[in-house]
């Protein structure tokens, strides 16, 4: 089922998200539906409180395949990359961005087994715009040029 996807101004992009405890059919069912959204939105990931659920869970779709973080948590950051970025929460923008180039995390997969992952480049880039969104943080926050994007 398609969600609709929470905008900018609304407070849920902005709360501190709480860690998945129950890996269950309801987050099952979220996470189908994210995945869903996503793929229709043609975004690169979506976190859960952009669907309007507060809980520590977000999808990535890159070129390295189609990852499902649950209770992501950075175990290191390395390196710098400053590039171009945008939010399915924030239409029409686009801004520059400054992240790290390359990252381990740790994450559940949604039946709670305990998986890490290494990633670079744009993934590592997809990665960190999840996280923060899990932390309240949006891309607008740390833009260094927004604009209207060109599409
Ligand atoms: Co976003």
């Amino acid at each position: 089922m398609i969600r609709e996807i929470v905008q900018i101004g609304d407070e849920v992009l902005r709360k501190k998200c709480e860690k998945v405890t129950r890996f269950d059919d309801s987050l099952r069912a979220l996470l189908d539906d994210m995945k869903e959204t996503l793929k229709r939105a043609e975004g690169a990931g979506l976190a859960a409180p952009q669907v309007g659920v507060p809980i520590r869970a977000v999808i990535v779709d890159v070129d390295e395949g189609f990852f499902e973080l649950i209770n992501p948590v950075f175990v290191w950051q390395k390196g710098e990359q400053v590039g171009p970025e945008g939010c399915l929460s924030v239409r029409g923008k686009a801004g520059t961005v400054r992240r790290p180039s390359k990252v381990k995390v740790v994450f559940q997969d949604r039946y709670g087994d305990r998986y890490s992952l290494v990633a670079r480049d744009f993934f590592a880039r997809a990665v960190c715009h999840e996280i923060d969104h899990l932390d309240g943080i949006l891309y607008t926050d740390k833009a260094t040029d927004l604009k209207d994007a060109e599409d």
